[in-house]
């Protein structure tokens, strides 16, 4: 072959890569009917409050996205996600990632995907959706490593919230506790007429470590409890022991059949009134606003008021993930003003952006917006942002143990050791 011939192949060869390239870009794009095939999204969101809001979301994505996509809701129900976890994990190593999945900011997503290789940096669509300057600082360092962006948050939970029935309180002439000398005070008068203090449903682990994270909270106040993810705060402290046993102590006062109801279920408890309270994140406003109970209130759970314990759900790209072009524009609902506007009443949640208006939400939200700009923020240890998968289970277990044998020391002594083995503590 002639030089020459050789090179017009070469440079045609070159020129339609080029092209190819150009109209992949355009894609990337997403413009509207331009997309097709499956979209798997994979969540745990199940109940009421969780599924009517991302409803909302798959319906902004027919209308901004395409009507030619067909979303698949792919959800393994279970709250806070473990039993999820466990399917994820299973397809993301077998090579069968959804097109994308709900996943906690913080550890939850950078030790268990990002630090692994398994999701696409998304610094280029922050870039071009403008969200640098649309999330806070801190959040998008949370969900970046190395200096990128890799997933988006859709909303911000609060985890410590005591939540009552009103009409308990005051047919019984009680006020909510807002610490936790008052908690067992009142608790002690609930319990006297026949009502459960506090409802708990810890079928799923998360739900009883929670209580733990925020007693722990209540006891060590902000600065002592985020130690206790740096290895600052000793897990054989005093303060640690009183933490436990007042957990312990609470443990007095919830419903007998526990370990068998999930969190929603225990929410019907409050509702029906049998129970007068729950502490639960704030995805329970939602729970109460899709079962249409409006006479309940709220506080900081006892003992953490100033204390915002925060939680995000995100979602990102998986490497491999099958219609990649389907699932950016996904990403781009979800960062949206729109999406989050929509999302977020329902879910009891706020968002993530900082321009959402205000006047969309109900009081509680409004709150927690307020308290989310000028509270101490703190990681949620049960929902994957204070500690890596390994550490968190490894406490999920010994919390487990823990509720059906009441053994605080030995507690104690195994979150101690979590915290060595998780080379966090000496
Ligand atoms: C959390 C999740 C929330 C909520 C809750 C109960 O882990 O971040 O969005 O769904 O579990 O399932």
């Amino acid at each position: 072959m002639s030089l020459r011939l050789r090179w017009l192949l070469l440079s045609t060869a070159l020129l339609a890569t080029l092209a190819l390239g150009a109209a992949c870009g355009d894609d990337n794009e997403a413009k509207p009917g331009a997309l097709s095939g499956k979209l798997e999204i994979f969540s745990w969101w199940t109940t009421g409050g969780e599924a009517a809001g991302l409803q909302k979301l798959f319906d902004i994505y027919g209308t901004t996205c395409s009507k030619d996509v067909n979303v698949v809701n792919s959800t393994v129900a279970g709250g806070g996600g473990a039993a999820a976890r466990q399917v994820l994990t299973t397809r993301m190593l077998g090579n069968d990632p959804p097109g994308s999945f709900q996943v906690h900011m913080g550890h939850e997503l950078t030790d268990t995907w990002v630090t692994q290789n398994y999701m696409e940096p998304l610094d280029t669509l922050f870039k071009d959706e403008g969200w640098s300057s649309i999330f806070p600082k801190g959040v998008i360092d949370i969900v970046s490593y190395d200096g990128k962006p890799y997933s988006v948050p859709v909303n911000i939970h609060r985890a410590n919230v005591l939540w009552y029935n009103k009409a308990v309180f005051t047919s019984n002439n009680l006020q909510p506790p807002k610490t936790l000398a008052e908690f067992f005070t009142v608790a002690d008068a609930l319990k006297a007429k026949g009502i459960t203090p506090l409802a708990l449903g810890d079928v799923e682990a998360f739900a009883s470590v929670q209580l733990m994270e925020t007693t722990l909270m209540g006891k060590l106040g902000a600065e002592g409890y985020k130690g206790l993810w740096t290895g600052a705060t000793d897990w054989k402290s005093q303060q640690v022991t009183d933490a436990l046993t007042t957990y312990k102590k609470m443990l007095d006062y919830v419903n007998s059949d526990h370990s068998s109801l999930t969190w929603d279920q225990a929410n019907d408890l409050v509702i029906s009134g049998k129970a007068a309270m729950t502490i639960m994140g704030d995805w329970l406003e939602g729970d109460m606003k899709a079962k249409k109970f409006t006479n309940f209130g709220w506080l900081p759970a006892p003992g953490t008021a100033g204390m915002y314990d925060a939680l995000s759900d995100t979602f990102g790209l998986p490497k491999k993930a099958p219609n990649r072009d389907a699932v950016m524009c996904w990403l781009k609902v979800v960062g949206s003003k729109a999406g989050q506007e929509a999302f977020n009443p329902l879910k009891g949640s706020i968002c993530a952006r900082t321009d959402c208006d205000p006047k969309l939400f109900d009081e509680y939200l409004q709150s927690a917006m307020t308290d989310w700009k000028k509270d101490t923020i703190v990681p949620s240890l049960a929902h994957g942002a204070a500690a890596k998968q390994g550490w968190l289970t490894e406490i999920s277990d010994a919390v487990t143990a823990f509720v059906a044998n009441k053994d605080a020391a030995t507690l104690q002594s195994r979150l101690a050791t979590s915290c060595k083995t998780a080379g966090v503590c000496k």
